[in-house]
């Protein structure tokens, strides 16, 4: 690494910083929904997993995608827009359910169920990707398991608790990989219940990566923007948001006169051991962002062939619309 991760300048403006650097730069910046509220205030574009994909494959203009997420959203930009440098402001925001499931885990799995179709959440890195058949995210992976051929078993990774979720909607049997999200794991039904009842004009929206015994007690259930779209039209005036607390800031810009309670979740013994803030999420300040733009790094560079590879999974699911 080089000498860019000194302590900035206290005295430093940094909106005023990233967004004179980002005009020399020709960035575009684009952000998750967990990111922190000024994060999220400086992003060109805000979206979940598959619209920050759409976002950074459609850059046309820029030469630099800043991406304001986790590692596997950044790699994704890479693999869809490989002419751009896309740099990340921390290179360790990881995820768990991509730690869960590294590439040769998956190929020995692929090699237990040869006839199978692997259908991976874009939660995942390059390598397994590059394993996978297609990739989809919370927002399409009813489309796309539909689309995969009648008849045809599905092996489906990482995440147990969407994919448990999806085979009970679409009552199509799959096999799942024992992977979970560390933030949406923590969520306490039995909090959540009580909560429920001391606010009974309260919906409960959750995110579909939400163990089954949480999901159901929702009343809706949907990817980040989902949830966001829900909150914004629904009729009601209450919610309960079974996600990871970031969105709360974009929801309540949104929707204004709607009040937002933060999901509940068991308190662990190790501090942040039980919290609905994703800490990898929360590794992205504006501080790193001012470096990643200033120094171009850490950027996402990954082998051309195992870029190939992972194309061509996340191709399909972009064809599906
Ligand atoms: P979406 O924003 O695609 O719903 O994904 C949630 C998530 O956990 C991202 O890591
Ligand atoms: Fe991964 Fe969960 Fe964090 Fe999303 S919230 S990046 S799934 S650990």
């Amino acid at each position: 690494m080089p000498a860019t991760r000194s302590a900035v300048d206290p005295s430093l403006d940094l909106f005023a910083e990233i967004a004179r650097l980002k005009r020399e730069r020709k960035a575009v910046i684009l952000a998750h929904y967990y990111q922190d509220p000024d994060i999220q205030d400086i992003a060109d574009h805000l979206g979940d997993s598959l619209e920050l994909a759409k976002r950074a494959r459609d850059a046309k203009d820029a030469d630099v995608i800043l991406f304001c997420g986790v590692h596997f959203m950044a790699e994704t930009a890479k693999i869809v827009n490989p002419g751009k440098t896309v740099v990340i402001p921390d290179l360790e925001a990881g995820c768990s359910l991509a730690e869960q499931c590294p590439a040769d885990q998956l190929r020995a799995w692929k090699q237990r169920h040869p006839e199978h179709y692997v259908v991976m959440y874009i939660n995942c890195s390059a390598a397994t990707k590059a394993e996978s058949d297609i990739i989809c995210t919370s927002s399409n992976a009813e489309r796309v398991i539909r689309a995969v051929p009648e008849g045809r078993p599905i092996l489906f990774g990482p995440d147990k608790n969407l994919g448990a979720f999806l085979i009970k909607k679409i009552g199509r049997k799959m096999d799942l990989w024992p992977g979970a999200c560390m933030v949406h794991e923590t969520f306490s039904s039995q909090k959540i219940a009580a909560l429920k009842a001391k606010h009974p004009d309260a919906k409960f929206i959750a995110h579909p990566e939400c163990e089954d015994h949480v999901l159901q007690l929702a009343d809706f259930v949907g990817s980040t923007s989902k949830l966001l779209e829900f909150v914004q039209k629904d009729a009601g005036r209450k919610y309960i948001v079974g996600t990871e607390t970031g969105i709360l800031h974009t929801m309540h810009k949104a929707a204004p006169d709607k009040q937002l309670i933060p999901v509940p979740y068991e308190d662990r013994t190790a501090a942040c051991q039980g919290c609905n803030a994703c800490p990898h999420m929360k590794k992205n300040t504006l501080e790193k962002i001012y470096l990643a733009l200033r120094d171009l790094q850490p950027r996402i560079e990954m082998a051309e062939d195992v870029r190939r590879r992972a194309l061509v999974p996340l191709e399909r699911m972009l064809a599906l619309g």
